[in-house]
C-alpha cells in the first residue's frame, strides 16, 4: 500500500504489522480471552521460543478456565516450572478462580474489570481487551515504553508517577480511531512486535522502522538514551546453604517454601543461612547413624533484584531420623508433579547422574 502523507503513526503501526510483525503465533489464532491471557501471562518475562512449549502443554492439560481453576496449586507449579518468576503462576491459578467463582466462567471484557483481577496488572489487561475485544485501550509493557519514549522523545524519568501518568496519556493519544474491530488487535501487536524486532534496546533497525520519519530519538540519534533512567535498581547478594538429603531409596526431601519471598509455595530442599546451621542439621541427621556427606560446586542464580549464591551440601544413607520440618520424601518420578525451581530441579538432577 502506498504511503499518504498524512498517514498517522497508528494507521503506519498497523500496516507495518499486517507484512512485517509477527502472525503465525498460536495465540493470535484465536479471540478467546482464556489463551490470549494465559499467553500475556507467559510472555510477561519470558522470550516467545520458551512459552510456546509451555503453552501448549497448559492448554493441553487445561483446555479452559474451570480445568485450570480445579487443578491442585502443586500441579499449576509443576506445570510452571522452569518458567520462573514463579508469583505469576500463582496468580494465574487465583485469577482462574476468581473468574469461575466471581464471573461465571466468563473473563470480563473491558481493561478496567480485567485490572481487578490478580496478576492483571493496566497493561496485560489493555492487552487482552484489545486481542479479544478490540477494546481501544492502551498498553504499555517494557518494549512499548522503549517504542513510545523514542517517537516521541518522552524524556521524563518513568520512575515518577506523574510521569508515567503523561506516557499513559499520550499511548491514548496515538490509538487507532477507525475500523477498530482489525485495528486495535493489529496496531496492540505491532507495537509489540515493534518493540522486539526493530526497536530493540541496543542497536535499533531504524532503517525498517515505520516510525522513523517522525521519530524524534532518530532524528536526535539518541536512541540509547530512552527511556530515561535516572535511578537505578540496586541488585542484592545472597547466599543460602542447601542441604539435598537422599536416602537410600534415592528419594529426596523436599519441603514446600514459605508463602511469600523467593520460591514462595515450590518445592526446595531445605535452605540454611548459613553453614553453622546447616551444620547443626547434618549433626543431628548423623546421630541416627552413618552417612555420606559432600559439598557440591555452589553456582549463583540470578533474580531480577538479586543474585542468590547457592552453596549445596549432598548428604546421603539411611536416614534413621527423621529431618526437621515439614517435609518429605519424593521419588525422582515425584519430581515433576510439584513446582521446584528450575535450579533447584537442574541440582537434583545432576546430583541424581553422579555418585555421591
Ligand atoms: N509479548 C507480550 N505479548 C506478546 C504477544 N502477544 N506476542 C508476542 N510477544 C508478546
Amino acid at each position: 500500500m502506498a504511503r499518504r502523507a498524512g498517514e498517522s503513526a497508528a494507521e503506519r503501526v498497523v500496516a507495518w504489522q499486517r507484512t512485517h510483525g509477527r502472525n503465525h503465533l498460536p495465540w493470535q489464532q484465536t479471540r478467546d480471552p482464556y489463551r490470549v491471557w494465559l499467553s500475556e501471562i507467559m510472555l510477561q518475562q519470558t522470550q516467545v521460543a520458551t512459552v510456546l512449549e509451555y503453552y501448549s502443554r497448559f492448554l493441553n492439560r487445561f483446555p479452559d478456565v474451570a480445568a485450570l481453576a480445579h487443578a491442585s496449586q502443586d500441579e499449576v507449579m509443576g506445570l510452571w516450572s522452569g518458567l520462573g518468576y514463579y508469583s505469576r503462576a500463582r496468580n494465574l491459578h487465583r485469577c482462574a478462580q476468581q473468574v469461575v467463582s466471581e464471573h461465571g466462567g466468563q473473563f470480563p471484557a473491558t481493561a478496567d474489570m480485567l485490572a481487578t483481577l490478580p496478576g492483571i496488572g493496566k497493561s496485560t489487561a489493555g492487552a487482552i481487551a484489545a486481542f479479544c475485544f478490540s477494546q481501544r485501550v492502551p498498553i504499555l509493557d517494557a518494549n512499548v515504553r522503549r517504542v513510545l519514549t523514542r517517537w516521541l522523545g518522552f524524556k521524563q524519568d518513568l520512575a515518577s508517577a506523574s510521569s508515567e501518568r503523561q506516557l499513559w496519556a499520550q499511548a491514548e493519544r496515538l490509538l487507532p480511531d477507525e475500523d477498530l474491530t482489525n485495528a486495535m488487535p493489529r496496531y496492540t501487536q505491532g507495537l509489540m512486535d515493534l518493540g522486539a524486532t526493530i526497536c530493540t534496546p541496543r542497536v535499533p533497525r531504524c532503517g525498517e522502522c515505520p516510525l522513523r520519519r517522525d521519530c524524534v530519538a532518530y532524528r536526535e540519534g539518541a536512541q540509547e538514551q530512552y527511556p530515561a533512567k535516572t535511578r537505578k535498581l540496586s541488585r542484592k547478594a545472597e547466599s543460602w546453604r542447601l542441604l539435598v538429603l537422599r536416602d537410600e531409596q534415592g528419594r529426596v526431601w523436599l519441603e514446600r517454601r514459605p508463602a511469600t519471598g523467593i520460591w514462595a509455595g515450590m518445592h526446595c530442599v531445605p535452605v540454611f543461612q548459613n553453614e553453622d546451621a546447616l551444620d547443626a542439621c547434618v549433626d543431628g541427621l548423623r546421630a541416627g547413624g552413618p552417612l555420606q556427606v559432600s559439598e557440591l560446586q555452589p553456582f549463583v542464580h540470578v533474580l531480577t533484584h538479586r543474585d542468590l549464591h547457592l552453596h549445596p551440601m549432598a548428604v546421603s544413607g539411611d536416614f534413621l531420623v527423621s529431618p526437621p520440618g515439614a517435609g518429605e520424601w519424593l521419588a525422582p518420578d515425584q519430581w515433576g508433579t510439584v513446582g521446584l525451581p528450575a535450579p533447584i530441579r537442574k541440582l537434583l538432577d545432576a546430583t541424581q547422574s553422579h555418585l555421591w
